[in-house]
């Protein structure tokens, strides 16, 4: 299926590894030129090199830190310079903290605002101009289902990704008439390193046998029995930045092998 995003640049914000990583090489075998930006710059570059290797497009890692509004405008200045502005934004940069929300502190909470929703703020508030100017931008910001409906031990980042959803549901209404389209993706568990890092604490937390028990259990949650891998979602960005969802805006995607259907 051609995606008709041959040629267009395509910024992947957190792209180093994981989701965003799966969702760039989807993107560069379908023909577009590829930006890895991520805070690990080393990750970026590493992951651009292989993406380029992989499909003979062309790609960029850069470093950048989406809490800063400055480096997000560095990041777009330098991409822009090298391959042209942005057409295509994918936002992807996250963090999780397995806390009660009791336990948590105030720090905890301000760290992953200033990530999960001022980050994508930040993104948006430096590539919109440049996209209504030019009439024409696809944005997918990752969402997760335990915005969708709460999740213990994940308040915080549940709440600053539903702040993402409500503000990716108004920006659209804001820029729909400028060609732009805004949706986001929510995923169920999906086997990144993001997941595999909060797994191997929890198996720590609880012992081999009391941590396989839970995860027979997680698994008869999701009717279609197993847990997403990144390029579950890889393929749904594609389609949602691709000509074939033009008409789809201010949409919220779970791709979640069934856990919720909201
Ligand atoms: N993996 C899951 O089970 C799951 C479930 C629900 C939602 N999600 C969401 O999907 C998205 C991708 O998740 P993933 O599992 O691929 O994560 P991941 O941890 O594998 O990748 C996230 C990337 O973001 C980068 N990053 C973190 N802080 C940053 C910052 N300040 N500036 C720039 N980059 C930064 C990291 O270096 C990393 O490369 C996230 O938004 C996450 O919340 C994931």
């Amino acid at each position: 299926m051609d995606l008709g995003i041959k040629g267009k640049v395509a910024l992947i914000v957190g792209g180093a590894r994981g989701i965003g990583y799966a969702a760039g090489l989807e993107m560069a075998t379908a023909g577009a030129k590829v930006v890895l930006a991520d805070l690990n710059s080393e990750g970026a570059i590493a992951s651009a090199a292989k993406i380029a290797d992989e499909t003979g497009a062309e790609t960029l890692g850069l470093q950048a830190n989406v809490t800063q509004l400055s480096s997000m405008q560095d990041m777009v200045d330098t991409l822009t310079d090298k391959l042209g502005p942005p057409d295509i934004v994918v936002v992807t940069a996250a963090i999780v903290d397995d806390k009660l929300f009791v336990e948590s502190s105030p720090e905890d909470w301000r760290r992953m605002i200033d990530i999960c929703l001022y980050g994508p703020m930040n993104i948006l508030h430096v590539v919109l101009p440049g996209m209504i100017e030019r009439q024409y931008g696809r944005i997918v910001c990752m969402a997760t289902d335990s915005a969708r409906i709460g999740q213990a031990r994940l308040s915080y980042y549940a709440a600053a990704k539903g702040g993402v959803i409500a503000l990716i549901k108004s920006v659209a209404q804001e820029v729909g008439q400028h060609g732009i389209t805004i949706n986001a993706v929510s995923p169920g568990a999906t086997n990144t390193e993001l997941r595999i890092e909060r797994e191997d604490s929890l198996r720590e937390q609880m012992g081999e046998e009391k941590y396989q028990r839970r995860e027979q259990k997680v698994l008869r949650m999701y009717p279609l029995r197993r847990i997403g891998e990144p390029e579950d979602h890889a393929s749904i960005i594609a389609f949602l930045v691709s000509d074939r969802a033009s008409w789809i805006t201010g949409q919220v995607l779970s791709v979640n092998g069934g856990f919720t259907m909201p």
